[in-house]
């Protein structure tokens, strides 16, 4: 058989992942908790947990259930805040053998504001990912991303303060997601990461109350893929950035139809808490798959069918 030279490396902003699987936000901690669940040095870039100004204990359990073809989850953003992340993370985030790309959130444009400057620079850095689907404050507690306007602002402030490359996170919980996207890239965003969870709910019969302390949470896993997919190929449509799809995926074909769809690169999410080795498995198969079908780099399928 000939063996095809395959080049998996995935460019965005000017810099290089390695290979086009990444794992999700909130998903992985800070990245040293799963180094002996998983090969960190064959990952594309880690999405660390989110980063607020102050340490946040997060909401009052119960925050996590499971539901069919996924999870619930209302964490509510804990963190040790910034001070103690970079005390006690950023020594072993400087040491992961593969990009990390910082998770910053906030609830208001201050709070984004303060994280991307403060990490402005930080060589171990190699980008940050911005989470709009927090509750603004300033704004009634509608979500940064659920409208254009307030995140095309959101977008150009933070554009001021972070010079290396700014990936805005989109939120499936909007009527036209192509309006946000454009928004973020019109405003400077190097790239999009496409989707956040869906807003689900369940209720116990029994007890008539539902499984979340807060009532609503975030749906990801398997049943959400399809939104994602769907919410990709569209954005992909609208936008010239690179996007890194995300929603559901647990296996090589998952991350191959969100390739199809137009993402440069894919992040493996909720998967992770039944198998923490997906993103090595996905890894080989998308370079079998490129072998199989003489694929010499992503571009040559990515965006295609
Ligand atoms: C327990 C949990 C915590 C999460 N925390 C964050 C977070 O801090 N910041 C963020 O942008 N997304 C967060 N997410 C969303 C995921 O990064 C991802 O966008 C979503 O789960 C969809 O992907 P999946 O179906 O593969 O999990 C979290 C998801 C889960 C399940």
């Amino acid at each position: 058989m000939v063996t095809t030279q395959i080049d998996t490396t995935v460019r965005i902003a000017g810099k290089t992942w390695t290979n086009p699987v990444g794992v999700a936000s909130g998903t992985f901690g800070f990245g040293e908790e799963y180094a002996s669940l998983c090969d960190l040095e064959q990952l594309g870039a880690i999405f660390t947990k989110a980063v607020t100004p102050e340490k946040r204990d997060g909401n009052t359990p119960p925050r996590l259930a499971n539901v069919d073809g996924g999870m619930l989850n209302a964490i509510g953003l804990a963190n040790p805040g910034l001070e103690s992340f970079l005390q006690l993370k950023m020594p072993k985030i400087e040491s992961l053998p593969c990009p990390a790309i910082i998770n910053v959130a906030g609830a208001s444009v201050d709070d984004y504001i303060k994280v991307a400057e403060t990490l402005n620079h930080h060589e171990a850095i190699w980008g940050i990912e911005v989470n709009v689907s927090c509750p603004n404050v300033d704004h009634g507690g509608m979500a940064f991303g659920t409208n254009p306007k307030v995140l095309g602002s959101l977008v150009k402030q933070l554009r001021k303060a972070y010079d290396g490359p700014l990936i805005v996170k989109l939120s499936p919980n909007v009527t036209d997601i192509t309006e946000t996207a454009r928004a973020a890239e019109a405003e400077g965003a190097d790239a999009l990461s496409c989707i956040n969870t869906v807003t689900g709910m369940k209720i116990d019969v029994n007890t008539r109350r539902p499984l979340i302390s807060r009532g609503t949470a975030g749906f990801s896993g398997s049943a959400i893929r399809p939104i994602g997919v769907a919410a990709v190929w569209r954005v992909s449509k609208a936008v010239s950035i690179p996007i890194i799809g995300l929603g559901g995926i647990g296996c090589t074909n998952d991350a191959l139809e969100y390739l199809l769809a137009g993402a440069s690169a894919i992040q493996v999410g909720t998967a992770l808490f039944s198998n923490p080795k997906i993103p090595n498995d996905i890894t080989k198969g998308i370079e079998e798959y490129m072998q199989e079908n003489g694929f010499q780099s992503l571009s040559d399928f990515h965006g295609h069918f």
